[in-house]
């Protein structure tokens, strides 16, 4: 165990209350009311603007050269792309997560990210044989098995029925599957960014299902996608007729491809494998078909050597994205804390915060609109005296359902499996305003 103010020792450090005592991390984080804050300066003292302007040509109060000269016109920027400035805004990968570039995943950068949507170059990628190059002129969508009226469908014919817009979170079953054994990677971006939230447009799986006419008996679907590994899953046709879209469009234009151009099914709330993307067929049967993706993996092995099967419903979790490792705190003073937090059950209703490693929680606000299987923002404001703290969020959502400690889970789940880790996550900050991730005994 490291001194406080020092980084964690290897991966699966840990610190114990004792340990927290030791380091002078406060026992108590005092309730302030909202008034004693107001009036207050965030920023501390103002700037000595002439100063700036010496060494800066571009300060106040100096003309900036942007000022003085025309910008760019509309011709160079037929399709807009961020600020250079923000290049470094970007998907990450993991080298010993990533074998070969078409069996891949890709994180996205929460730390960067505002609000609750994520652009879409930014969301996440989790390939098993590459994205594929479709023409959707030459893309079928194929409905056929336990039906009255098998269809072969075009997209124009899947984009000619009623639409639905929605709002969902696509997390990977596998988010935080590096975490299971202790805090392990360095970052926010690498222990929760295989999560994204989208607007999605398509049509209800129902209407379609409606159209072909299921058959007496039918209690699965086949969702089969149009990539190299034919990737499939075997859904419930409940999950079908609830709240299941065939999908054309993310975030107000057609799909990238790496998200599943031309058609993707969108399951709400459910492990991010199970939305097949490149969706080229649905068929429907009276069983699972109890494929390589829901017997070899997505199943969860337990501590008796049993693995749980058909666990789809990500349940509630949260995290802290400010501050976090990679966004750091300057100096002792003010500062809201924000993060997301997110259940496959429904609504969140309601996301604690502690500062002390779980002693004592405050409730955060949460950012209007609530939706359900949609991420929610949260926010609580902090003043950060400049010592040690261990900051955590805590997800309840509307069935009851509290996230639980990494200690909770590993008591019921054992360390054995990679998915459905949503376990509370800890931000130590030192004094020195460095966050790092661990985890507490
Ligand atoms: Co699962």
């Amino acid at each position: 165990m490291a001194a406080a103010g020092e980084p964690p020792d290897q991966p699966g450090d840990a610190i114990t209350a004792s340990e927290r005592k030791a380091a002078g991390l406060p026992r108590r984080e005092f309730l302030r009311s909202g008034l004693g804050a107001a009036g207050a300066a965030v920023l501390g003292p103002g700037i000595d603007p002439a100063a700036a302007a010496e060494s800066q040509p571009n300060l106040p109060p100096n003309v900036p050269e942007w000022t003085r000269n025309l910008g760019d016109g509309v011709a160079s920027r037929p399709y807009g792309v961020p600020s250079r400035f923000e290049n470094g805004v970007i998907r990450r990968t993991v080298s010993w997560l990533t074998p070969t570039d078409t069996t891949a995943v890709s994180f996205a950068p929460l730390q960067d990210l505002y609000g609750v949507v994520t652009p879409s170059g930014l969301a996440f990628e989790r390939y098993h044989a590459g994205a594929p190059t479709i023409d959707p002129a030459a893309h079928r969508l194929m409905i056929h098995g336990l039906v009255e009226r098998p269809r072969l469908l075009t997209v124009a014919d899947v984009m000619r029925f009623p639409s639905v817009t929605r709002t969902a979170f696509i997390e990977c079953a596998a988010n935080g599957s590096t975490e299971w054994r202790g805090a392990q990677m360095p970052g926010l971006q690498f222990t929760h960014g295989m999560l994204s939230c989208s607007e999605w447009t398509g049509v209800a799986l129902s209407t379609l299902l409606n159209e072909v006419g299921v058959k007496a008996g039918a209690e699965w679907i086949l969702a089969e996608g149009a990539d190299a590994a034919a990737m499939s899953r075997s859904v419930p046709l409940a999950k079908a007729l609830d709240d299941a879209l065939v999908v054309y469009a993310q975030n107000g234009e057609r799909l990238r491809p790496e998200q599943g151009y031309p058609l993707r099914l969108l399951l709400p709330g459910w492990e991010g494998n199970i939305n097949v993307k490149w969706l080229r067929r649905l068929k429907l049967g009276d069983q699972p078909w109890n494929g390589r993706e829901e017997t070899d993996r997505y199943t969860d092995l337990m501590p008796d050597g049993l693995a749980r099967q058909f666990t789809w419903v990500m349940e509630a979790k949260s995290v802290i994205t400010f501050p976090c490792p990679e966004k750091p705190l300057a100096a002792p003073g003010s500062y809201e804390v924000s993060g997301l937090a997110w259940s496959g059950n429904g609504k969140i209703s309601r996301v604690d915060v502690s500062f002390d490693g779980g002693n004592n929680w405050r409730s955060a606000s949460l950012q209007a609109p609530v939706q359900s299987k949609c991420l929610t923002r949260f926010r609580i404001d902090w003043h950060w005296p400049g010592t040690g703290a261990l900051l955590q969020s805590r997800a309840i959502d509307e069935t009851g359902y509290v996230q639980p400690t990494i200690t909770q889970l590993r008591a019921v789940r054992g360390v054995n499996s990679i998915y459905h880790n949503n376990a509370i996550q800890t931000w130590r900050v030192s004094p020195s305003g460095q966050v790092e991730n661990v985890q507490l005994a």
